[in-house]
């Protein structure tokens, strides 16, 4: 399988690797704790490094320099060394996702036509997972994200709890990362400070077309221990 970055079609792919978040409900930074003899941003880094032409991993402001030693990368520049997975740049991220983003975005080159985002909290994102939303992309959509009917029945709601409406379960998608975008789709949804869990939300607010390709039950975020517990058995069971 050859790299999707390296396609001969013109386009160039670079990804965000979102690390910068706090882990409020985890209880810790848990895209720095470790599944198996790697840290979660590290099984994240890996496979975008493979689909991608160029990545720029978004950190912590106290973690850029540490990050961008282990890694090879000085003030943003690599300086050479390989050790294992290089990011092309690191940066420090905001207070927010989106904004994490949008200091990312600022370090992706003018050269990249498809720009993916992916969130470190998803360590078992796979090739095909970046694959179906790039090829999307290139396909025309302005954007793409990977997305599962929910199992569950799904309410909405009041603020109060009473129910308004069960929503039809067929029409429904829970969706992930990577999502793959229009590169200057992309930097317009985040010209201003827009805010949303995801790139996908913005991008349909400034009206452009946002495709749901088949995602993949492993890819989930980790969010709590639970989480983290499911993701190490997980990954001893495929020993
Ligand atoms: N993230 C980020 N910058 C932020 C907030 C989140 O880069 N200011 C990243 C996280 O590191 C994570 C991804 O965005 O990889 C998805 O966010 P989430 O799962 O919500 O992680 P946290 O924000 O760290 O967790 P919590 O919401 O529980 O605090
Ligand atoms: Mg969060």
């Amino acid at each position: 399988m050859s790299p999707v970055g390296k396609r001969p079609d013109g386009e160039r792919m670079w990804t965000i690797v979102l690390a910068a978040g706090s882990g409020q409900r985890f209880g810790a930074m848990k895209q720095f704790e470790t599944i198996g003899s790697r840290r979660l941003v590290d099984w994240s880094m890996d496979i975008a490094h493979s689909a991608s032409d160029g990545v720029v991993l978004v950190v912590p402001a106290e973690m850029v320099g540490a990050e961008g030693a282990a890694s090879g990368v000085v003030n943003g520049v690599v300086n050479g060394v390989v050790n294992g997975v290089v990011p092309d740049a690191v940066v420090a991220g905001g207070a927010t996702r989106s904004e994490s983003v949008r200091r990312g975005l600022a370090a992706v080159p003018a050269e990249a036509t498809i720009i993916c985002v992916h969130d470190a909290a998803r360590p078992f994102a796979t090739y095909e997972d970046y694959r179906l939303v790039i090829d999307a992309v290139h396909g025309g959509a302005d954007g793409a994200v990977p997305g599962l009917t929910p199992a569950d029945t799904i309410k909405l709601v009041e603020e109060d709890g009473v129910v308004v409406s069960t929503l039809p379960r067929s029409a429904l998608r829970a969706v992930a990362t990577p999502q793959a975008f229009r590169a200057s789709v992309l930097r317009a949804a985040h010209t201003g400070s827009a805010e949303g869990t995801d790139d996908a939300s913005l991008v349909e607010a400034n009206g452009g077309r946002v495709i749901v390709v088949e995602g993949s039950a492993m890819n989930r975020k980790i969010t709590t221990p639970e989480d983290m517990a499911w993701a190490r058995a997980m990954q001893a069971r495929e020993i």
